[in-house]
Protein backbone atom coordinates (compact mmCIF):
# COMPACT_ATOMS: atom_id res chain seq x y z
CA UNK A 1 0.00 0.00 0.00
CA UNK A 2 1.56 3.09 -1.16
CA UNK A 3 0.46 7.02 0.57
CA UNK A 4 0.06 8.51 -3.02
CA UNK A 5 -0.30 12.49 -3.65
CA UNK A 6 -3.19 13.14 -5.66
CA UNK A 7 -2.66 14.18 -9.64
CA UNK A 8 -2.83 17.06 -9.69
CA UNK A 9 -0.11 17.87 -6.41
CA UNK A 10 2.31 15.66 -8.05
CA UNK A 11 3.31 18.95 -9.94
CA UNK A 12 4.29 20.66 -6.70
CA UNK A 13 5.66 17.66 -5.44
CA UNK A 14 7.84 17.22 -8.41
CA UNK A 15 9.54 20.02 -7.94
CA UNK A 16 11.62 18.23 -4.87
CA UNK A 17 13.19 15.36 -6.13
CA UNK A 18 13.83 13.73 -2.74
CA UNK A 19 9.84 13.56 -2.36
CA UNK A 20 9.02 12.17 -6.27
CA UNK A 21 9.38 8.63 -5.80
CA UNK A 22 6.32 6.80 -3.36
CA UNK A 23 7.49 4.25 -1.22
CA UNK A 24 5.37 1.66 0.80
CA UNK A 25 3.72 2.05 4.64
CA UNK A 26 3.16 0.34 7.49
CA UNK A 27 0.57 -1.84 7.31
CA UNK A 28 -0.89 -0.41 10.66
CA UNK A 29 -1.69 2.91 8.15
CA UNK A 30 -3.08 0.86 5.62
CA UNK A 31 -6.55 2.31 6.49
CA UNK A 32 -5.90 5.72 6.19
CA UNK A 33 -3.58 5.41 3.44
CA UNK A 34 -6.60 3.31 1.34
CA UNK A 35 -9.13 5.95 1.80
CA UNK A 36 -6.98 8.96 1.19
CA UNK A 37 -6.32 6.98 -2.34
CA UNK A 38 -9.60 6.25 -3.14
CA UNK A 39 -10.47 9.96 -3.02
CA UNK A 40 -7.40 10.99 -4.79
CA UNK A 41 -8.54 9.46 -7.76
CA UNK A 42 -11.64 10.76 -8.33
CA UNK A 43 -12.15 13.69 -10.69
CA UNK A 44 -11.54 16.68 -9.13
CA UNK A 45 -14.70 18.70 -8.41
CA UNK A 46 -14.85 21.96 -9.89
CA UNK A 47 -14.47 25.18 -8.00
CA UNK A 48 -17.03 25.30 -5.02
CA UNK A 49 -18.34 29.03 -3.86
CA UNK A 50 -20.24 30.33 -1.20
CA UNK A 51 -23.95 29.69 -3.06
CA UNK A 52 -22.88 26.44 -4.16
CA UNK A 53 -26.46 24.45 -4.22
CA UNK A 54 -25.91 21.85 -1.97
CA UNK A 55 -22.96 22.81 -0.41
CA UNK A 56 -22.81 22.79 4.03
CA UNK A 57 -20.21 25.17 4.20
CA UNK A 58 -18.20 27.68 4.39
CA UNK A 59 -16.39 25.67 7.28
CA UNK A 60 -13.22 27.70 9.65
CA UNK A 61 -10.65 25.31 9.48
CA UNK A 62 -8.46 26.83 12.41
CA UNK A 63 -5.14 26.33 13.23
CA UNK A 64 -4.20 25.74 16.90
CA UNK A 65 -0.35 26.06 17.78
CA UNK A 66 1.51 27.61 20.64
CA UNK A 67 3.07 29.91 18.28
CA UNK A 68 6.18 32.76 18.24
CA UNK A 69 6.70 36.38 18.63
CA UNK A 70 7.21 37.21 15.35
CA UNK A 71 9.46 40.20 16.10
CA UNK A 72 11.79 40.88 19.00
CA UNK A 73 9.65 43.47 20.33
CA UNK A 74 7.12 40.82 21.23
CA UNK A 75 9.87 38.26 23.10
CA UNK A 76 8.18 39.77 26.27
CA UNK A 77 4.45 39.85 25.72
CA UNK A 78 5.18 35.70 24.53
CA UNK A 79 6.68 34.82 27.58
CA UNK A 80 4.73 36.51 29.81
CA UNK A 81 1.86 34.17 28.59
CA UNK A 82 3.65 31.59 28.22
CA UNK A 83 4.80 31.52 32.21
CA UNK A 84 1.42 32.33 32.63
CA UNK A 85 -0.55 29.35 31.62
CA UNK A 86 -0.73 26.66 34.55
CA UNK A 87 -1.52 24.29 31.99
CA UNK A 88 1.84 24.35 30.03
CA UNK A 89 4.27 25.26 33.52
CA UNK A 90 2.52 25.03 36.49
CA UNK A 91 4.02 26.91 39.37
CA UNK A 92 0.67 26.34 41.72
CA UNK A 93 -0.56 28.89 43.72
CA UNK A 94 2.56 31.76 43.09
CA UNK A 95 1.92 31.31 39.59
CA UNK A 96 0.53 35.02 39.02
CA UNK A 97 3.65 35.96 41.08
CA UNK A 98 6.42 33.64 39.53
CA UNK A 99 5.23 33.69 36.08
CA UNK A 100 5.98 37.50 35.37
CA UNK A 101 9.23 37.28 37.17
CA UNK A 102 10.78 34.45 35.31
CA UNK A 103 9.05 36.03 32.12
CA UNK A 104 11.03 39.53 32.54
CA UNK A 105 14.65 37.60 33.76
CA UNK A 106 14.52 35.82 30.68
CA UNK A 107 13.68 38.36 28.29
CA UNK A 108 16.84 39.53 27.64
CA UNK A 109 18.50 36.20 26.58
CA UNK A 110 15.27 35.10 24.71
CA UNK A 111 15.25 38.24 22.76
CA UNK A 112 18.74 37.54 21.23
CA UNK A 113 18.26 34.08 20.79
CA UNK A 114 14.84 35.68 18.57
CA UNK A 115 17.45 38.30 17.07
CA UNK A 116 20.26 35.25 16.08
CA UNK A 117 17.62 33.10 13.87
CA UNK A 118 16.52 36.60 11.85
CA UNK A 119 14.99 38.61 14.43
CA UNK A 120 11.21 36.07 14.65
CA UNK A 121 9.52 32.81 14.78
CA UNK A 122 8.70 31.85 11.08
CA UNK A 123 5.56 29.97 12.77
CA UNK A 124 3.14 32.34 11.64
CA UNK A 125 4.22 32.63 8.12
CA UNK A 126 4.28 28.76 7.77
CA UNK A 127 1.07 27.87 10.12
CA UNK A 128 -0.95 30.60 7.76
CA UNK A 129 0.95 29.15 4.22
CA UNK A 130 0.01 25.44 5.48
CA UNK A 131 -3.84 26.14 6.44
CA UNK A 132 -4.52 28.42 3.48
CA UNK A 133 -2.74 25.76 0.92
CA UNK A 134 -4.84 22.55 2.90
CA UNK A 135 -7.52 24.54 2.48
CA UNK A 136 -7.44 24.83 -0.78
CA UNK A 137 -7.03 20.83 -1.19
CA UNK A 138 -9.87 20.88 0.84
CA UNK A 139 -12.06 22.78 -1.82
CA UNK A 140 -11.40 20.24 -4.38
CA UNK A 141 -11.53 16.95 -2.33
CA UNK A 142 -14.28 18.08 0.08
CA UNK A 143 -17.00 20.34 -2.21
CA UNK A 144 -19.92 19.23 0.15
CA UNK A 145 -17.75 21.10 3.02
CA UNK A 146 -16.68 24.17 0.75
CA UNK A 147 -15.19 27.04 0.68
CA UNK A 148 -12.81 26.31 3.66
CA UNK A 149 -11.69 29.37 5.48
CA UNK A 150 -8.04 29.25 6.70
CA UNK A 151 -7.57 30.54 10.71
CA UNK A 152 -4.29 30.33 12.76
CA UNK A 153 -4.91 30.89 16.38
CA UNK A 154 -1.44 30.94 18.86
CA UNK A 155 -1.58 30.51 22.51
CA UNK A 156 0.93 32.92 23.18
CA UNK A 157 1.90 35.31 19.96
CA UNK A 158 -0.88 36.58 17.63
CA UNK A 159 -2.80 35.96 16.29
CA UNK A 160 -4.09 34.73 19.54
CA UNK A 161 -7.41 32.64 20.28
CA UNK A 162 -9.24 35.73 21.40
CA UNK A 163 -8.47 37.62 17.74
CA UNK A 164 -9.10 35.14 15.68
CA UNK A 165 -12.78 33.88 17.34
CA UNK A 166 -13.19 37.86 16.61
CA UNK A 167 -12.44 37.57 13.38
CA UNK A 168 -14.50 34.14 12.75
CA UNK A 169 -17.73 36.65 14.48
CA UNK A 170 -16.89 39.39 11.84
CA UNK A 171 -16.45 37.13 8.85
CA UNK A 172 -20.25 35.47 9.57
CA UNK A 173 -19.94 32.81 11.52
CA UNK A 174 -21.63 32.58 14.81
CA UNK A 175 -23.19 35.38 15.95
CA UNK A 176 -26.44 34.16 15.77
CA UNK A 177 -25.97 32.70 12.41
CA UNK A 178 -24.47 29.35 12.85
CA UNK A 179 -21.66 27.64 10.66
CA UNK A 180 -19.18 24.97 11.38
CA UNK A 181 -15.17 25.20 13.00
CA UNK A 182 -13.02 22.96 13.26
CA UNK A 183 -10.14 23.23 15.54
CA UNK A 184 -7.29 21.76 14.14
CA UNK A 185 -4.15 21.10 16.70
CA UNK A 186 -0.74 21.75 15.07
CA UNK A 187 0.87 19.61 17.91
CA UNK A 188 0.36 15.71 16.08
CA UNK A 189 1.21 13.99 19.93
CA UNK A 190 -1.52 15.27 22.49
CA UNK A 191 -0.60 17.09 25.21
CA UNK A 192 -2.58 18.55 28.01
CA UNK A 193 0.08 21.23 28.34
CA UNK A 194 -0.18 22.19 24.32
CA UNK A 195 -3.56 20.97 22.81
CA UNK A 196 -4.94 20.71 25.66
CA UNK A 197 -3.89 24.30 26.87
CA UNK A 198 -5.26 26.03 23.68
CA UNK A 199 -8.63 23.73 23.57
CA UNK A 200 -9.12 25.12 26.79
CA UNK A 201 -8.18 28.91 25.86
CA UNK A 202 -10.53 28.59 22.78
CA UNK A 203 -13.08 26.94 25.06
CA UNK A 204 -12.96 30.17 27.14
CA UNK A 205 -13.16 32.79 24.51
CA UNK A 206 -16.29 30.70 22.97
CA UNK A 207 -18.02 31.16 26.75
CA UNK A 208 -16.98 34.99 26.56
CA UNK A 209 -17.95 35.66 23.06
CA UNK A 210 -21.01 33.62 22.34
CA UNK A 211 -21.77 31.95 25.41
CA UNK A 212 -24.65 34.15 25.94
CA UNK A 213 -26.22 33.48 23.23
CA UNK A 214 -29.59 32.39 23.54
CA UNK A 215 -32.19 30.15 21.41
CA UNK A 216 -33.38 31.25 18.10
CA UNK A 217 -36.62 30.94 16.37
CA UNK A 218 -35.92 27.74 14.81
CA UNK A 219 -34.60 26.03 18.11
CA UNK A 220 -30.78 26.66 17.56
CA UNK A 221 -29.06 28.92 18.84
CA UNK A 222 -26.85 30.30 15.95
CA UNK A 223 -23.47 29.76 17.67
CA UNK A 224 -20.53 28.21 16.00
CA UNK A 225 -20.45 24.18 16.00
CA UNK A 226 -17.32 23.01 16.55
CA UNK A 227 -15.34 20.02 16.20
CA UNK A 228 -11.75 19.04 16.83
CA UNK A 229 -8.86 17.24 15.42
CA UNK A 230 -7.12 16.41 18.67
CA UNK A 231 -4.16 14.22 17.74
CA UNK A 232 -3.01 12.38 14.73
CA UNK A 233 0.74 11.09 15.97
CA UNK A 234 0.91 8.26 13.29
CA UNK A 235 -1.18 9.86 10.17
CA UNK A 236 0.46 7.82 7.45
CA UNK A 237 1.38 11.22 5.67
CA UNK A 238 3.11 12.60 8.55
CA UNK A 239 5.20 9.79 9.17
CA UNK A 240 5.90 9.75 5.50
CA UNK A 241 7.23 13.20 5.27
CA UNK A 242 9.24 12.63 8.34
CA UNK A 243 10.58 9.66 6.84
CA UNK A 244 11.36 11.19 3.45
CA UNK A 245 13.63 13.94 5.13
CA UNK A 246 15.68 11.17 7.44
CA UNK A 247 16.60 9.37 4.16
CA UNK A 248 17.11 12.80 2.35
CA UNK A 249 19.38 13.55 5.28
CA UNK A 250 21.09 10.55 5.52
CA UNK A 251 22.44 11.16 2.01
CA UNK A 252 24.70 13.62 3.16
CA UNK A 253 26.73 10.86 5.02
CA UNK A 254 29.19 8.59 3.40
CA UNK A 255 27.59 5.10 1.90
CA UNK A 256 29.87 3.37 4.30
CA UNK A 257 28.37 5.06 7.31
CA UNK A 258 25.26 5.49 6.69
CA UNK A 259 23.32 2.86 8.65
CA UNK A 260 25.39 3.47 11.64
CA UNK A 261 24.39 6.53 12.06
CA UNK A 262 21.68 7.12 15.38
CA UNK A 263 18.99 8.52 14.42
CA UNK A 264 18.14 11.06 17.25
CA UNK A 265 14.34 12.14 17.87
CA UNK A 266 14.15 15.38 19.92
CA UNK A 267 10.56 16.22 21.47
CA UNK A 268 9.68 19.38 23.67
CA UNK A 269 10.08 17.81 27.54
CA UNK A 270 7.19 18.16 29.89
CA UNK A 271 7.68 18.84 33.49
CA UNK A 272 7.44 15.39 35.36
CA UNK A 273 4.63 17.04 37.52
CA UNK A 274 2.82 16.74 34.31
CA UNK A 275 4.17 13.02 33.43
CA UNK A 276 2.71 11.73 36.50
CA UNK A 277 -0.25 13.51 36.10
CA UNK A 278 -0.79 11.07 33.47
CA UNK A 279 -0.33 13.41 30.40
CA UNK A 280 -0.63 11.70 26.86
CA UNK A 281 1.87 12.98 24.96
CA UNK A 282 4.80 10.42 26.13
CA UNK A 283 3.20 7.80 24.86
CA UNK A 284 2.10 9.44 21.49
CA UNK A 285 5.76 10.93 20.83
CA UNK A 286 6.93 7.29 21.03
CA UNK A 287 3.84 5.97 18.52
CA UNK A 288 5.28 8.57 16.13
CA UNK A 289 8.98 7.51 16.84
CA UNK A 290 7.89 4.04 16.45
CA UNK A 291 5.78 4.68 12.99
CA UNK A 292 8.66 6.75 11.36
CA UNK A 293 11.24 3.94 12.24
CA UNK A 294 8.76 1.21 11.14
CA UNK A 295 8.44 3.02 7.98
CA UNK A 296 12.53 3.52 7.48
CA UNK A 297 12.38 -0.60 8.08
CA UNK A 298 14.60 -0.04 11.41
CA UNK A 299 17.31 1.01 9.08
CA UNK A 300 19.33 2.65 11.47
CA UNK A 301 19.69 2.57 15.66
CA UNK A 302 17.87 5.20 17.22
CA UNK A 303 16.65 7.23 20.23
CA UNK A 304 14.34 9.44 21.86
CA UNK A 305 15.26 12.37 23.60
CA UNK A 306 13.73 15.59 24.92
CA UNK A 307 15.03 19.53 24.79
CA UNK A 308 13.86 22.88 26.34
CA UNK A 309 13.50 22.11 29.68
CA UNK A 310 13.11 25.84 31.69
CA UNK A 311 13.55 26.21 35.40
CA UNK A 312 14.54 23.89 38.13
CA UNK A 313 12.02 21.29 38.49
CA UNK A 314 12.61 17.50 37.23
CA UNK A 315 11.56 17.70 33.13
CA UNK A 316 11.20 14.28 31.41
CA UNK A 317 14.52 13.29 29.74
CA UNK A 318 17.20 12.32 28.48
CA UNK A 319 17.50 15.60 28.16
CA UNK A 320 18.73 16.01 24.06
CA UNK A 321 21.91 18.26 24.47
CA UNK A 322 23.20 16.08 27.07
CA UNK A 323 22.18 12.95 24.94
CA UNK A 324 24.51 14.50 21.97
CA UNK A 325 27.00 14.82 24.59
CA UNK A 326 26.96 11.06 25.93
CA UNK A 327 27.25 9.84 22.69
CA UNK A 328 29.99 11.97 21.17
CA UNK A 329 31.87 11.35 24.17
CA UNK A 330 31.03 7.38 23.61
CA UNK A 331 32.70 7.96 20.20
CA UNK A 332 29.43 8.15 18.58
CA UNK A 333 30.29 11.10 16.17
CA UNK A 334 27.10 10.51 13.50
CA UNK A 335 24.32 11.79 14.97
CA UNK A 336 20.84 13.05 13.25
CA UNK A 337 18.95 15.02 15.17
CA UNK A 338 15.17 14.84 14.04
CA UNK A 339 12.53 17.41 15.68
CA UNK A 340 9.22 15.17 15.75
CA UNK A 341 6.76 17.08 17.55
CA UNK A 342 6.59 20.18 15.81
CA UNK A 343 5.44 20.88 11.80
CA UNK A 344 6.99 23.85 11.78
CA UNK A 345 10.59 25.28 12.35
CA UNK A 346 10.77 27.48 15.63
CA UNK A 347 13.13 28.88 18.08
CA UNK A 348 13.88 24.70 19.19
CA UNK A 349 15.10 24.07 16.26
CA UNK A 350 16.49 26.97 14.55
CA UNK A 351 18.72 28.02 17.41
CA UNK A 352 18.36 25.25 20.19
CA UNK A 353 19.10 22.47 18.19
CA UNK A 354 21.00 24.33 15.48
CA UNK A 355 23.07 26.69 17.17
CA UNK A 356 23.65 25.53 20.91
CA UNK A 357 23.27 21.55 20.08
CA UNK A 358 25.07 21.43 16.82
CA UNK A 359 26.61 24.56 17.10
CA UNK A 360 28.54 23.94 20.15
CA UNK A 361 28.78 20.03 19.84
CA UNK A 362 32.99 20.57 17.83
CA UNK A 363 30.97 18.07 15.52
CA UNK A 364 28.69 20.34 12.95
CA UNK A 365 30.08 18.19 9.97
CA UNK A 366 28.93 14.92 11.45
CA UNK A 367 26.52 16.06 13.88
CA UNK A 368 23.41 17.15 11.76
CA UNK A 369 19.33 18.10 11.60
CA UNK A 370 16.49 17.24 9.40
CA UNK A 371 14.62 19.89 7.67
CA UNK A 372 11.43 20.50 9.69
CA UNK A 373 8.45 19.97 7.29
CA UNK A 374 7.62 23.40 6.63
CA UNK A 375 6.01 23.88 2.93
CA UNK A 376 6.26 19.88 2.69
CA UNK A 377 3.54 19.32 0.17
CA UNK A 378 3.42 15.52 1.55
CA UNK A 379 2.82 16.96 4.64
CA UNK A 380 0.20 19.58 3.82
CA UNK A 381 -1.64 16.75 1.70
CA UNK A 382 -1.78 14.95 4.71
CA UNK A 383 -3.32 17.92 6.42
CA UNK A 384 -5.88 17.77 4.07
CA UNK A 385 -6.49 14.24 4.38
CA UNK A 386 -6.90 14.66 7.70
CA UNK A 387 -9.07 17.35 7.92
CA UNK A 388 -11.74 15.09 5.30
CA UNK A 389 -11.49 12.29 7.15
CA UNK A 390 -12.83 14.24 9.90
CA UNK A 391 -15.21 16.20 8.66
CA UNK A 392 -17.04 12.99 7.10
CA UNK A 393 -16.94 10.89 10.03
CA UNK A 394 -19.28 13.40 11.53
CA UNK A 395 -17.76 13.15 15.03
CA UNK A 396 -17.16 15.96 17.17
CA UNK A 397 -13.48 15.03 18.77
CA UNK A 398 -11.67 11.34 19.33
CA UNK A 399 -13.20 9.26 22.22
CA UNK A 400 -9.56 9.84 23.89
CA UNK A 401 -10.09 13.22 24.50
CA UNK A 402 -13.06 12.76 26.22
CA UNK A 403 -10.78 11.20 29.02
CA UNK A 404 -9.09 13.43 31.88
CA UNK A 405 -5.86 12.33 33.10
CA UNK A 406 -6.21 10.19 35.93
CA UNK A 407 -4.43 13.22 38.43
CA UNK A 408 -6.34 16.34 36.99
CA UNK A 409 -7.72 18.88 39.05
CA UNK A 410 -8.47 21.33 36.34
CA UNK A 411 -12.38 23.09 36.21
CA UNK A 412 -11.16 24.11 32.93
CA UNK A 413 -9.88 20.57 31.50
CA UNK A 414 -13.66 19.37 32.64
CA UNK A 415 -15.77 21.93 31.55
CA UNK A 416 -13.94 22.46 28.09
CA UNK A 417 -14.05 18.47 27.55
CA UNK A 418 -17.17 18.48 28.32
CA UNK A 419 -18.28 21.62 25.52
CA UNK A 420 -16.52 20.15 23.01
CA UNK A 421 -17.72 16.57 23.16
CA UNK A 422 -20.79 17.61 23.45
CA UNK A 423 -20.91 19.83 20.40
CA UNK A 424 -24.10 18.14 17.97
CA UNK A 425 -21.79 19.03 14.44
CA UNK A 426 -24.73 17.13 12.79
CA UNK A 427 -26.75 20.03 13.51
CA UNK A 428 -24.58 22.58 12.01
FE1 LIG B 1 -4.98 16.27 31.56
FE2 LIG B 1 -6.72 18.02 32.79
S1 LIG B 1 -4.55 17.91 32.97
S2 LIG B 1 -7.16 16.40 31.42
Amino acid sequence: MAFRLPANRLCRAAATPAISTIRPLASLLRSSAQASQSRWLATPAPPVTQNSVGSQGPTAMVFLNMGGPSTVDEVGDFLSRLFADADLIPLGRLQSYLGPLIASRRTPKIQKQYAAIGGGSPIRKWSEHQCAEMCKILDEISPQTAPHKPYVAFRYANPLTEEMYKRLLADGFGGGKGGRAVAFTQYPQYSCSTTGSSLNELWKWRQRLEGKTGPLEDGSDGTIKWSVIDRWPVHAGLVEAFARNIEEKLLEYPEERRNSVVLLFSAHSLPMTVVNRGDPYPAEVGATVHAVMERLKFSNPYRLCWQSQVGPQPWLGPQTQMSVDEYVAKGQKDLLLIPIAFTSDHIETLFELDEEVIGESGHPDTIKRVESLNGNPIFIQALADLAKTHLDSGIACSSQMGLRCPGCKSERCTESKKFFAGQDITAA
